[in-house]
Formats: structure tokens, C-alpha cells, sequence
């Protein structure tokens, strides 16, 4: 059986990780974008995304609004936790975990220092989806890549530890669109855990829900779609929720990075925007 034959079709929650790709398959194909991710477009299609279809299809107007709100989130925080990986790497840090590290091609698209140490985080379905896929574009990584299938509502320091991490060196931690989909308390003990593992000098991107999402677009959401999964929101203070777990954090909002990187938000914020969901703490 070839490659393609073999694949799991996307499912569940990991089925969101394909329609992540399928952002950034469309980002790349821009004029100016903001990241490129050449092998967005082979995760996409291998998920059963149509590259030529109307961007998203055309239909009831509520959804594809979200679908846009949602799709520009994903291009705005990718170029943010790239940028805080690139700090990460210039600060000397040179091991990197991906947590729910979907389809993530980060180790074969940045430019890594020698030495660089990449972990790939998620379940074993995805994970055995994403090689199919890498080995069908014979994908080579630009730093050492291993990958780590685990739940991570389970041991997963012990995977992490056994698949090599060293917890006595910093690491930079990145838990891109997955907060969400965890129960509060296992953010919590997520946040927790990762802290045991960070040496002094670690970094840490986190992308939390904003305050008032699941209402706004869990609550009516198709069954099926990312949104219909959505379980957890930010705390009223990520700051302060970070710092009590031993991070200095600062918070930045999608506007405001949006408007840095050249693509503003012309629509007026709602009076109750809270605190920004993109996340850069250091290891205090
Ligand atoms: C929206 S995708 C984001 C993927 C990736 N971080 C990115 O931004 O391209 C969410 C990912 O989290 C993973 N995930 C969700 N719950 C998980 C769990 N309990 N253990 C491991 N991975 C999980 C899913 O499999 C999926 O790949």
C-alpha cells in the first residue's frame, strides 16, 4: 500500500491540525505573507482539503466569517511564536517542544542554530499521519526532529525524558491552538508540568481563548468543527496565572501584533476585549 493508501482520515480533535495547515497553505500562497510553510499544502490535501475550493466555501455567512476570524488568528499567532522561537534561539536555547505539535513544520521550515533539538508532542494518529505526509514530500528537518506520541493528559514528562529532553538546559515550550481544547484543570496541570521541566532561561508561547469565546462561538457551533471542541478559555489574569506557576509572561493582543506585522484590524474592538490570548513568558 502507498503512503496515501495507508492514512488515517483525519478525525477528531487532531482533524483540526489539518485545518491549521490548510490556513497556512493559503498564507503561503500570498503575495506578502506573513510565514511560509511549503509543506502546509501537502498536509492539507493529504487531509482531504481541495486547494482550488472557494477560500472557505461559500454558504451560511455567520460561519464564514468565523472561519475568517479564525483562519487570521492562526496566521497572526504563527508569526508570533516564530518570532519568539527566533529569540528563544538567539537568547542560546537549544532544545524546542512542540506540545500538540499537530502539523507544525517549524522543524523543516525555520532556520535552527547547530545543535537544536526539535520535540514533537501528539498523539500517536496524527503523528503517524504527519510522516506519511513528510515522507510522500521527502520533507528533510533543519535540526535534530523527534517526535513524541503521547497523550498529553497522560506521563508525558516521561515520554518527553525518554525520548531524549533534558530538563536541565532551557527549553522553549510551544502550546500553539491547544489550551482550548484542554478541560481547565488540565491546563493547569499542563502549565505545572511544563514548568517541573524548565530550566532557568526557558521560554514559553502559549495561545489561550480569549475571555467570552466558548459563548460567543463555541455555544452554537456545527458539530464537527474546531470551534464545537473548544472547552477552556483564559484565566481573568494570564499574567498573574503565570507568574503564581514561576513564568514572567506578557500578553499581546491579535490587534495589536496584527497591526506590527503590517496587517491591521480595521473593525473597532469590542468594549469587552480583555487581555490578549498570545502568550511569551521567560522561566523566572
Ligand atoms: C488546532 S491543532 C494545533 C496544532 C499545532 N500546534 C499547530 O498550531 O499547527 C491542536 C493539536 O493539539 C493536539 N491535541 C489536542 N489534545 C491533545 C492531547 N490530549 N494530547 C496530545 N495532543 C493533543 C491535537 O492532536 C492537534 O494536533
Amino acid at each position: 500500500m502507498t503512503d496515501a493508501q495507508e492514512r488515517a482520515t483525519p478525525s477528531g480533535v487532531w482533524a483540526t491540525a489539518v485545518g491549521v495547515a490548510r490556513v497556512r497553505a493559503l498564507e503561503t500562497a500570498r503575495e506578502d505573507p506573513l510565514f511560509r510553510d511549503p509543506l502546509a499544502l501537502a498536509f492539507a490535501t493529504a487531509g482531504g482539503f481541495d486547494p482550488s475550493a472557494p477560500r472557505p466555501e461559500r454558504g451560511d455567512e455567520a460561519a464564514r466569517r468565523r472561519w475568517l476570524g479564525v483562519a487570521f488568528s492562526i496566521i497572526i499567532r504563527t508569526r508570533f511564536l516564530d518570532d519568539l522561537l527566533d529569540q528563544a534561539a538567539a537568547a542560546g536555547v537549544r532544545q524546542v517542544v512542540l506540545l500538540g505539535a499537530g502539523m507544525d513544520s517549524r522543524a523543516f521550515r525555520m532556520d535552527w542554530p547547530e545543535g537544536t533539538r526539535l520535540f514533537e508532542v501528539d498523539t500517536a494518529e496524527p503523528l503517524d499521519f504527519k510522516e506519511s505526509v513528510l515522507r510522500q514530500e521527502r520533507a528533510v528537518p533543519r535540526c535534530e526532529r523527534i517526535t513524541v506520541p503521547v497523550d498529553l493528559r497522560e506521563d508525558w514528562p516521561a515520554a518527553l525524558a525518554a525520548a531524549g529532553h533534558d530538563r536541565t538546559r532551557p527549553t522553549a515550550w510551544i502550546a500553539e491552538g491547544l489550551l482550548i481544547y484542554l478541560p481547565e484543570e488540565a491546563v493547569e496541570r499542563l502549565v505545572g508540568l511544563v514548568g517541573e521541566q524548565s530550566a532557568p532561561g526557558s521560554r514559553m508561547g502559549l495561545t489561550l481563548g480569549s475571555r467570552g469565546v466558548l459563548s460567543r462561538f463555541g455555544a452554537d457551533a456545527a458539530a464537527g468543527t474546531a470551534a464545537s471542541m473548544w472547552v477552556s478559555e483564559m484565566p481573568e489574569d494570564p499574567v498573574a496565572w503565570l507568574a503564581a506557576h514561576g513564568w514572567a509572561a506578557e500578553t499581546h493582543t491579535l490587534r495589536e501584533r496584527a497591526a506590527a506585522y503590517g496587517r491591521p484590524i480595521t473593525s473597532e474592538p469590542r468594549a469587552d476585549e480583555g487581555p490578549g490570548g498570545l502568550v511569551h513568558a521567560v522561566r523566572l
